[in-house]
C-alpha cells in the first residue's frame, strides 16, 4: 500500500500555518491529491500534461522512496477540499561545503483567483523551513525576471545567472 504523505507534519511550519488567512491548511502532497486539483494548480505555471491516475501514484511513491529529497507542500482550500497552491523543495546532498546540502525551490504556483492573499510568500516561508531543518546551507531557485520581484518580498536576492540545455 502507498504511503499517504510525502512527509511528515513535523516538516510542517506551524508559525506559518498559523498565519495563514483563514479557511487554508498548509500540508504535504498527499497520495490523494490526484484528485484535487493539484495538477491543474500547476498548470498556472507550465504545460503539466496528460497524466493518468496511474502515472502520478508512481511517481509519488518514486518521490517517497528518495527519502528526504523530495519535499512537495500544498495549501489546500477547506471550503472546497481543492489545493490552490503548491511550492516544491528538492535537497541536494554534496561532497563540497564539507557534504553540504542545498535546497532547490522549485514549482510554486498559486490558483489565479487565489493570487495575492500571501499564499505564494507562505509556500517559500513553510519551505524555508523544511530547508532549515534538514539542514541546507542555503536554498536557490531559477525564475523569470518578470518573478523577480516575488522572490524579492520573500527574502531572496540575485546571485548569479542560470544557464540550460534542452534535450
Ligand atoms: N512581481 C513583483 N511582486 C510580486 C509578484 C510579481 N510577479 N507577485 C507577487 N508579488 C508581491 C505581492 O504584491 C506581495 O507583496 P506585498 O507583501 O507588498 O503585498 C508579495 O509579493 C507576496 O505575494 P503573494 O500574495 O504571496 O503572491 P501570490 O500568492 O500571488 O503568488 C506567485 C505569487 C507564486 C508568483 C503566483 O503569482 C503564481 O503562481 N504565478 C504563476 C506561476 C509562477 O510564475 N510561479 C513561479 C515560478 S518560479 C519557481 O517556481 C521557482
Amino acid at each position: 500500500m502507498s504511503v499517504v504523505e510525502l512527509f511528515g507534519e513535523d516538516l510542517v511550519s506551524p508559525d506559518v500555518a498559523a498565519i495563514l488567512p483563514g479557511g487554508y491548511i498548509l500540508r504535504s502532497l498527499r497520495a490523494s491529491d490526484y484528485s484535487t486539483g493539484f495538477l491543474d494548480c500547476l498548470r498556472v505555471l507550465t504545460t503539466v500534461g496528460d497524466i493518468s491516475e496511474a502515472a502520478f501514484a508512481e511517481r509519488f511513491d518514486f518521490f517517497v522512496r528518495q527519502q528526504g529529497t523530495y519535499y512537495v507542500l500544498v495549501i489546500e482550500d477547506t471550503a472546497t477540499s481543492r489545493v490552490v497552491g503548491t511550492g516544491a523543495l528538492v535537497v541536494e546532498r554534496k561532497f563540497i561545503h564539507n557534504l553540504g546540502i542545498v535546497g532547490h525551490i522549485e514549482d510554486i504556483a498559486v490558483d489565479k483567483d487565489q493570487q495575492g492573499k500571501k499564499l505564494g510568500l507562505r509556500i517559500i516561508q513553510a519551505l524555508d523551513f523544511i530547508a532549515e531543518n534538514v539542514g541546507c546551507y542555503k536554498t536557490i531557485l531559477d525564475c523569470s525576471e518578470a518573478n523577480e520581484g516575488f522572490y524579492v518580498k520573500c527574502g531572496f536576492r540575485r546571485a548569479g545567472l542560470e544557464m540550460a540545455h534542452y534535450y
